[in-house]
């Protein structure tokens, strides 16, 4: 393991098992269930790249509390901020002024391209997509939103209606007028070649097409036309996409998809809405947001989690004449804009400026995915590895041919021995067959070469057992 300049304090909590006792009797009992681990992981301190549990062992977190801590967990300039300004003042509403929610919405809008300057502040991703379907629907005067299928949204009743994965659902009414089309996957769908997407690493597929010319682009777009004539009425409210999509693990579409998207969309009504809840803030590394990598340019976007490194934060960004639309009536959030939160998010800001984290992102990711290409060429159950920057996908399969999902067993087993061996990674994928990697993105080489000899490992003992 790479060495860490810093000693984690001697823990003096809880005993572990006073804890699970406390998650079993006091907490939301899914907590069980999400422990994720056979054996648990107790976390005590965090810094930059690395975590220490109770017992004092040292884990490289790849996962950074889901796509969360974007410059490194503690990282000394943002706490100093946080410090600072906890001295002088935690909270006011917006109803007064104050320069830190000033300064942050000025920042903050300097970071998007025109006409993306009006800025709503809120507590969490799942809230600012849900003011975004309100908006867009009072905007465009029409009812029907599009997601692609595999995608998180949120988990508020309203974004329910967006998420399309079957394990966040419930057996209630959610939001109505909320339509999946199919996700264009070019490892697991239907189409798919070996140029289709934009990352290092292409898929294992096969195809015939010329240079720029990409058929299961066409085919993609067939099927969205299927889904705008069967399943919507002429117009619409919005389209949501993630540039590339988060919980579903990586997943990339063809390079063209989203641009194209983007216009039928807009030729119906509809409004286009970028979900950068995991991909922005430089994570995809070739650009600030992941939107700028598809070439367009949405009439929203919706941030959370690596906007505070960790702070529970969100923002909506949108035109001045969407936000005309929405000014017919009071919206008014208490926290959302909170003095603590933007001089944290704006911290944040200078963090990824004067860190060079976004192009970190890029170089070190980069090399990850070319030498996990190697792994995936090595083993039959390695069927893909995807993605752009520090937004990395390994998808498991059963074997190369047939692409299924290797099974939940196997994926526990083989997590387990990476978390035993001290990195923490990810799952996501529909059925929780890919691995995720979206570290803080302060992670070095060095590191890289740790993770790749541990994840080689535990492959190899996961094939040598059967
Ligand atoms: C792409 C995406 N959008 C929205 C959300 C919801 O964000 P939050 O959990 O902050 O409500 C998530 C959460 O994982 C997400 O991954």
């Amino acid at each position: 393991m790479p060495p860490c300049k810093v000693q984690p304090e001697e823990y003096k909590g809880m005993s572990k098992e006073r804890m699970m006792e406390i998650r079993r009797t006091n907490c939301n009992p899914v907590t069980m269930k999400i422990t994720y681990y056979k054996r648990p992981v107790n976390i005590h301190q965090g810094y930059m790249q690395w975590l220490w549990d109770v017992d004092g062992n040292r884990y490289l977190d790849l996962f950074a509390g889901v796509a969360t801590v974007s410059v490194g967990h503690c990282h000394p300039k943002v706490a100093a901020a946080a410090a600072n300004q906890l001295q002088k003042l935690w909270h006011t509403t917006n109803i007064y002024m104050n320069s830190p929610f000033h300064e942050y919405c000025e920042k903050l809008a300097s970071h998007l391209p025109d006409p993306l300057k009006v800025i709503y502040l809120t507590n969490s991703g799942s809230e600012a997509n849900d003011l975004a379907m309100l908006m867009a629907r009072l905007h465009t005067g029409n009812f029907d939103i599009i997601t692609f299928r595999g995608s998180y949204h949120g988990g508020t009743q309203q974004t329910m209606g967006l998420t399309a994965n079957s394990s966040y659902k419930y057996p209630v009414a959610t939001s109505a007028g909320c339509t999946t089309a199919v996700c264009p996957d070019v490892f697991r769908g239907p189409w798919g070649g070996s140029h289709c997407r934009d990352s290092p690493v292409q898929t294992i597929r096969e195809c015939s097409c010329a240079q720029g010319h990409c058929m299961a682009n066409e085919q993609y777009i067939g099927q969205l036309k299927e889904t705008f004539a069967t399943s919507l009425p002429s117009q619409i409210a919005a389209f949501f996409g993630e540039p590339i999509q988060g919980m579903g693990g990586a997943v990339q579409y063809p390079k063209n998809y989203l641009k194209e998207a983007y216009k039928l969309v807009r030729e119906r009504g509809g409004v286009c809405i970028a979900d950068e809840v995991q991909t922005g803030f430089g994570r995809t590394g070739s650009h600030f947001w992941g939107f700028q990598g598809h070439d367009v340019i949405p009439d929203m976007v919706t941030m959370a989690k690596g906007i505070g490194n960790g702070f529970p934060m969100g923002a909506l960004v949108t035109t001045p004449e969407i936000a005309a639309s929405f000014a017919k009536a009071f919206h008014f959030n208490t926290f959302g804009g909170n003095p603590l939160a933007c001089t944290v998010a704006s911290s944040v800001l200078d963090t990824i400026r004067e860190d060079g984290t976004q192009q970190n992102s890029l170089h070190v990711g980069t090399y990850l995915m070319t030498e996990l290409a190697k792994l995936r060429d090595k083993y039959e159950i390695v069927g893909d590895v995807r993605g752009k920057g520090l937004q990395i996908g390994v998808e498991m399969v059963k074997d190369k041919a047939s692409r299924d999902p290797l099974p939940t067993t196997a994926m526990s087993e083989i997590f387990e021995d990476i978390k035993d061996m001290g990195v923490l990674v990810g799952k996501g994928g529909v059925y929780g067959q890919t691995f995720r990697i979206q570290p803080p993105m302060c992670i070095t080489k060095e590191d890289v070469d740790f993770f790749l000899a541990v994840f080689n490992k535990a492959v190899h003992g996961y094939m040598d057992r059967q």
